[in-house]
């Protein structure tokens, strides 16, 4: 079983209407609905390659059972803390011609400690050796930036793995319990150890810094340009399949998607960055928050190439 953990997850809802104006009434001409979270875009795009998965993390209210049904609904299983009060909705207008926009977010339910810890003994109960563990996106109010890094060392534990897809203070902690990956964008991993990542040589300089943190396997993502995966055997550049992009909103989690399951098949971690990078490249060549499926990815990933790259 691979387990997708989103600890902040929120109903994501669009409305279109013709044209911007404050203080009026606007009518919607479409609105749509999406379950938002990070680790259930992962959970979509292992759905997308046949693959099951668990949901988990926290719910409430209403907008909770929303998203635990949605996700019901698209096959993917669920098993979550409920908390008090209710799931954040955020709520986008965006104009027909997508040229403006107004978002808000509400901050979500605050989780005690005593949830923390349910959550904590819910991994405890669930994880067994070498099944895989994604934990995606940021922290809701009440939890400390060390959650991820308390899993990750329950998850080691147990010897079931780890992939660690998070920024900030989350990620530097999470580091130290020495997860199996962790998959930060450039930009995420200059954020965090303050290097340069305008070429490759200081991205892999990056990525030696992250493993100096803890991180066993590291894989920095850069959009288009592909990837550069470290391990302690070396260092691989991965370009990414051309494609036509229409929404890379959300490729880092379907590269993280693709990795967990190719890894999932044993497949080498060299060969899963190909199968990361497709999937993402397969996602950013769709509209809207649509992810990409097994047709698309088998393609995309006869198009990708790496390199070995040495490092000093
Ligand atoms: N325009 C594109 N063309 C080809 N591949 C792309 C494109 N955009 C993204 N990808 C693929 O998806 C992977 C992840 O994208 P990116 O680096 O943008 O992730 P991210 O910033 O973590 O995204 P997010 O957090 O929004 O999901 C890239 O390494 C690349 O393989
Ligand atoms: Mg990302």
């Amino acid at each position: 079983m691979i387990y997708t953990l989103t600890p902040n997850p929120a109903v994501d809802r669009e409305l279109t209407v013709p044209a911007m104006e404050l203080d009026s009434v606007l009518r919607a001409s479409e609105s749509r609905v999406d379950f938002g979270g990070k680790g259930f875009n992962v959970s979509r795009l292992l759905k997308g390659m046949e693959a099951s998965s668990t949901a988990v993390g926290f719910l409430a209210g209403n907008a909770g059972e929303l998203l635990q049904n949605g996700l019901k609904s698209l096959g993917i299983g669920t098993d979550f803390v409920w908390v008090a009060g209710e799931t954040r909705t955020n709520v986008s207008i965006v104009t027909q011609t997508h040229d403006h926009y107004i978002k808000v977010n509400e901050k979500g339910p605050l989780v005690n400690f005593a949830k923390q810890q349910e959550l904590l003994d819910k991994i405890d109960l669930l994880a067994k050796r070498d099944e895989w563990w994604v934990l995606a996106g940021s922290m809701p109010p009440g939890v400390a930036d060390d959650f991820y890094a308390r899993v990750v060392s329950v998850l080691n534990k147990h010897e079931a793995y780890a992939i660690l897809d998070t920024t900030g203070e989350a990620l530097r902690l999470g580091c130290v319990e020495k997860p199996y990956l962790v998959k930060p964008n450039a930009e995420e991993a200059q954020a965090l150890t303050g290097l340069p990542v305008s070429n490759t040589a200081e991205i892999a300089a990056a990525a030696a810094e992250l493993r100096k943190m803890g991180a066993q396997n590291v894989v920095i993502s850069m959009g288009k340009a592909g990837a550069l995966l470290q391990t302690s055997e070396g260092t691989w550049l991965t370009h990414s399949p051309k494609i036509q992009e229409k929404n890379p909103i959300g490729a880092g989690d379907s590269m993280v998607g693709g990795l967990v399951w190719a890894l999932d098949q044993a497949v080498s971690l060299k060969d899963a960055l190909g199968w990361g990078v497709a999937s993402g490249a397969a996602t950013a060549s769709l509209s809207g928050t649509e992810v990409g499926t097994r047709p698309l990815i088998e393609e995309l990933f006869g198009q990708v190439s790496f390199k070995k790259i040495e490092t000093v």
